[in-house]
């Protein structure tokens, strides 16, 4: 069942109720209204019942000079031993009233209903006035009040229902209106295609809840979008990263197969190949990495790590490089400095970085791998004295397959993920990075960790 008929529904329902109980009290008002005016009719009639008794002169039989309520109303004069001294024209003989009202009505007035001749009549009965224990009775036919009742129950019911199905529909209408945007809404968005999603659905200008709605999809419309764009990007800079270095395989080894080779020829191509490999499987790794903690999961496996020590092994294990280069590679970190981090992660992070300080740095300087802990937390830097990055570039150094123009070139062989992987891991642990020019030239790319470090007294 659609909502608007829901709504119309309950609301139908509940005014019917409602209706229904305002039209009872107020039949049930009206009825025990008319019975008041009935009551003081009959109550008038009775006051003076003591002159009809005087005029019929004490016979039993209806006076001629009676005739109450122009034949309609009953009236009977009872005396103190329960016999009808006086009956009035269609009265009869037999009291109106029950001996038990007819003992309370010589104390004071009674009305009650009884049916006479399959008819309902009201009777009020009260002493007669100057005849101690003598009771005058009049009653009345009941049936112009219940036919007055059904008139009026007759109207109620009939303009009640017309009103409460008019009013279903005008809410079956005003509940079809207010929940029309939502319509027009799903159709906009079954209407979107993935290309189109940013575009999202049109805000309706009422500041209301469906607006907010609205408002909310649209914006995880283009979240969603936004993403989907992302991962196309990702996909396309992978595929463009990872076709490089496979021609170059491809080249090598076509020119190894060629006849005739050399030795050093064939040597040299499977260095050459190796080298391809290398970078092939770092480029799938690091993609790897990136996939992980895209969908959040890239493991930190914490535990106490000597920050020296760890940048000292990175030290060393770009020596060779930083000889070819000749740059000098120097550490600087407190000795017994020790922080809860993934220390394998860190490694990774800090060699990414040694590794781009060592492509920018000029012979003869010296890339500087510093740490430091203050409070609780862990600051990692690693600076060189190079060009530094481009001004332009450096808000998007940590984006993906981001390099700038001038680095292009393919001869010094990054992907542009070092730096992202860096920042995924100082994420991972709760962290950042941030990459800065120095004032007097060179490039720091630090990482902080926020409650990473330990109080030297903690150390293992
Ligand atoms: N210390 C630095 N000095 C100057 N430029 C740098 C420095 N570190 C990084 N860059 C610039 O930032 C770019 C992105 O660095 P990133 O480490 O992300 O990628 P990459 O080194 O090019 O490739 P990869 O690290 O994947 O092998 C680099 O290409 C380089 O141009
Ligand atoms: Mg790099």
């Amino acid at each position: 069942m659609s909502i608007k008929l829901r709504v119309a529904a309950v609301f139908t329902a509940a005014l019917a109720v409602a209706f229904a109980i305002g039209a009872w009290l107020f039949l049930s008002q009206l009825r025990a209204q008319l019975l008041r005016t009935t009551d003081a009719t009959l109550t008038a009639t009775l006051a003076g019942a003591g002159q009809y008794l005087a005029s019929a002169s004490g016979t039993r039989q209806g006076g001629t000079a009676f005739n109450p309520g122009s034949g309609e109303t009953l009236v009977q004069v009872i005396d103190p031993s329960g016999v009808v001294r006086y009956a009035g024209q269609e009265a009869g003989r037999v009291p109106l009233v029950t001996p038990g009202q007819l003992a309370a009505a010589r104390s004071g007035p009674v009305a009650v209903t009884r049916t006479l001749d399959e008819e309902p009549v009201r009777i009020v009965a009260a002493p007669l006035k100057a005849r101690p224990g003598w009771v005058a009775v009049a009653g009345v036919s009941l049936e112009s009040v219940n036919e007055t009742v059904r008139a009026e129950t007759t109207a109620l019911v009939a303009g009640g229902a017309a009103f409460v199905l008019l009013a279903g529909a005008g809410a079956y209408w005003l509940a079809a209106a207010a929940l029309s945007p939502v319509e027009r809404m799903r159709r906009e968005v079954a209407a979107l295609s993935e290309r189109d999603a940013a575009e999202g659905v049109r805000v309706p200008r009422t500041r209301d809840e469906l607006a907010a709605l609205a408002g909310t999809m649209n914006s995880l419309l283009a979240s969603l979008h936004d993403a989907l764009a992302r991962q196309r990007g990702f996909t396309a800079d992978a595929s463009h990263e990872l076709r490089t270095p496979l021609a170059v395989l491809g080249a090598e080894l076509e020119l190894a197969s060629r006849p005739g080779r050399t030795r050093e020829q064939l040597a040299r191509a499977v260095a050459s190949a190796e080298a391809e490999v290398a970078r092939l499987t770092r480029i799938t790794n690091d993609l790897l990495l990136l996939a992980r903690t895209d969908e959040g999961r890239l493991p930190v496996r914490r535990g106490p790590a000597d920050i020296a020590d760890l940048l000292a092994a990175s030290a060393r294990a770009a020596a060779g490089r930083a000889r070819a280069a000749g740059v000098e590679c120097r550490v600087d970190a407190p000795a017994a400095l020790v922080a809860l981090v993934d220390a394998d992660k860190i490694r990774q992070a800090v060699d990414n970085l040694v590794d781009n300080a060592l492509r920018a740095a000029p012979p003869g300087s010296t890339v500087r791998l510093s740490a430091r802990a203050r409070g609780g937390d862990l600051t990692i830097e690693v600076a060189d004295s190079g060009p530094g990055f481009p001004q332009e570039f450096l808000p998007h150094a940590f984006e993906r397959f981001r390099r700038p123009d001038s680095g292009r070139g393919r001869a010094e062989g990054g992907a542009g993920l070092g730096l992202a992987i860096v920042q995924a891991i100082a994420v991972a642990h709760g962290g950042t990075a941030s990459a800065r020019n120095l004032p007097g030239g060179g490039a720091a790319v630090r990482i902080d960790l926020p409650a990473a470090a330990r109080p030297p007294a903690a150390t293992i």
